[in-house]
């Protein structure tokens, strides 16, 4: 028997189209589903639809918006082994990390439903002068408008989340434009989102190749763009439309230290092994270089390459796989030249190195000239590189000499040094004791130079997509 085709959604109903897209899976190339994707008179009504209901869903009383975000939440967490396995699936991550991040978008929408019962605004006395006697200034934020997400492969379904909790929790229509290797799971959660109370055209998902998305970014019906993806695109659409609200998410080449007081080199290693590979490398905070300080680096590298070395490999959808292919063999081919372009510059394989298909082994690189690809630039690939310094602080100055900044690892345990990374670090977040690949979904997340503007994270989201209005209340017995 035939599946059904996965219909899309347009202003809250399902649609679909004939023209089919097979999402097949990164692993062994099997069909997953069929999709379609969204016609331009089918996005024009999706986008319209958001325009015509944002007033009504700006004026959606917080009881609402919290009850939706919460039935998204539990209807997920009901659905969870189901999502799961859809999100590994098509995009090839392992089983136990789709798992993660089933958990993670049910608490991403259980955090926006707090958020929306609680998003009240801010009081500020304006009395503080002679000529404001009486004067009392409420704080309260409206949203912006409709929101045009775009989002990327790597988490199909936590960074769709990302954009569209925010968005009802602040009552704004959204429109998302899911990665095109990765609908299924955006299309999942639009049909949870259709069980709720919410009007029509608050949410659309609509499947359209990367060549639409600058018409939809253009659209002045969509004054709010949040994008997560590469450097390189999100350089274009700040580029394109400069008056709008733009929101950029995008990569780095996140650093782990191994500072000169920090003893547990067991974990450090096990840590940096596991992050610098899960997803197969493809995470924004994914360990990409480790920085050591000389007095530890033998036996952090003894430690770090018998971990790298004992990562299970394989099949996504087996419980014990903690390293599955990347999104397509393509990618795992630009891997590979980017290792062989270290190598012949210099570099020492110590693990790993080798390519299957789409799949590239977890790889350990010394020696790595500072301008190769592997240090420089996002390799969105299963390769670390290591460096070795001499003290804390040319540690600190080796994260901060990259192009990007969004997290960092630093692996101490003194306070003083804690504070100095913070202090020091041009980054969006520093965690300590582990590795950088840490995010609670409540935590702002964003990066600086290369690595975006803006912040995500439920509340930050919210600032993001509302902006302040004040309201000067006059003649008050203060
Ligand atoms: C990203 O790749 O930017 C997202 C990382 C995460 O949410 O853990």
């Amino acid at each position: 028997m035939t599946e059904p085709v996965v219909p899309f959604w347009i202003a809250g109903s399902p649609e679909s189209s004939a023209d089919l897209i097979e999402v097949r899976s990164p692993y062994d190339g099997r069909l997953v589903a069929t999709t379609s994707q969204a016609t331009p008179s089918q996005v024009d009504r999706a986008v319209q639809a958001a325009a015509d209901v944002a007033a009504e869903a700006a004026s959606l009383p917080a009881s609402v918006r919290a009850a939706a975000l919460d039935h998204i939440s539990k209807r997920l967490a009901e659905r969870g082994e189901e999502v799961a396995r859809l999100i590994s699936a098509e995009n090839g991550k392992p089983i136990m990390w789709a798992r993660a991040e089933l958990g993670r978008a049910v608490s991403t929408f259980r955090w926006a439903a707090e958020e929306a019962r609680r998003f009240s605004g801010d009081l500020q006395r304006l009395d503080t002068d002679p000529a404001a006697k009486g004067r009392l200034a409420l704080v309260r934020r409206f949203p912006k408008g409709p929101v045009l997400g775009i989002t990327p492969f790597n988490f199909p379904l936590n960074l769709v989340a990302h954009k569209v909790a925010p968005a009802i929790a602040v009552g704004a229509p959204i429109v998302i434009k899911p990665a095109p290797a990765t609908p299924l799971s955006a299309l999942l959660l639009g049909s949870l989102i259709a069980e709720t109370e919410l009007p029509v055209g608050m949410f659309s998902v609509v499947p359209v190749p990367n060549a639409v998305a600058p018409d939809l970014v253009a659209d002045p019906r969509l004054p709010v763009v949040s994008f997560t993806g590469s450097g390189p695109v999100g350089a274009q659409i700040r580029a394109a439309v400069p008056h709008k609200h733009v929101t950029l998410e995008l990569g780095g080449n996140a650093a782990a230290v191994i500072c000169e007081d920090y003893a547990d080199l067991d974990w450090a290693a096990a840590r940096v092994a596991l992050f610098s590979n899960y997803q197969a490398g493809q995470s924004c905070i994914a360990v990409q270089r480790v920085i050591v300080h000389s007095s530890k680096v033998d036996d952090f590298l003894d430690k770090l390459v018998n971990a790298v070395g004992g990562l299970v490999v394989g099949d996504p959808s087996a419980d014990a796989t903690q390293v599955g292919p990347l999104i397509n063999e393509a990618a795992a081919e630009r891997v590979e030249s980017w290792v062989a372009e270290a190598v012949e510059a210099g570099a020492k394989v110590l693990v790993g190195g080798v390519r299957d298909g789409a799949s590239y082994a977890p790889t350990v690189i010394v020696d790595a000239p500072a301008d190769a690809k592997v240090c420089a630039e996002e390799v969105f690939g299963p390769v670390l590189v290591v460096q070795v310094v001499d003290s804390d602080e040319e540690a600190f100055a080796a994260v901060n000499r990259s192009a990007f900044g969004l997290q960092a690892g630093v692996f101490t345990t003194s306070i003083q040094t804690a504070f100095s990374a913070h202090a020091t670090l041009q980054v969006g977040g520093v965690i300590i004791g582990d590795v950088p690949s840490f995010r609670a979904d409540q935590m702002p997340y964003g990066g600086q130079k290369g690595s975006g503007t803006g912040r995500e994270g439920v509340a930050s989201a919210m600032q993001d997509y509302t902006d302040p209005r004040v309201l000067v209340l006059t003649n008050l017995a203060l």
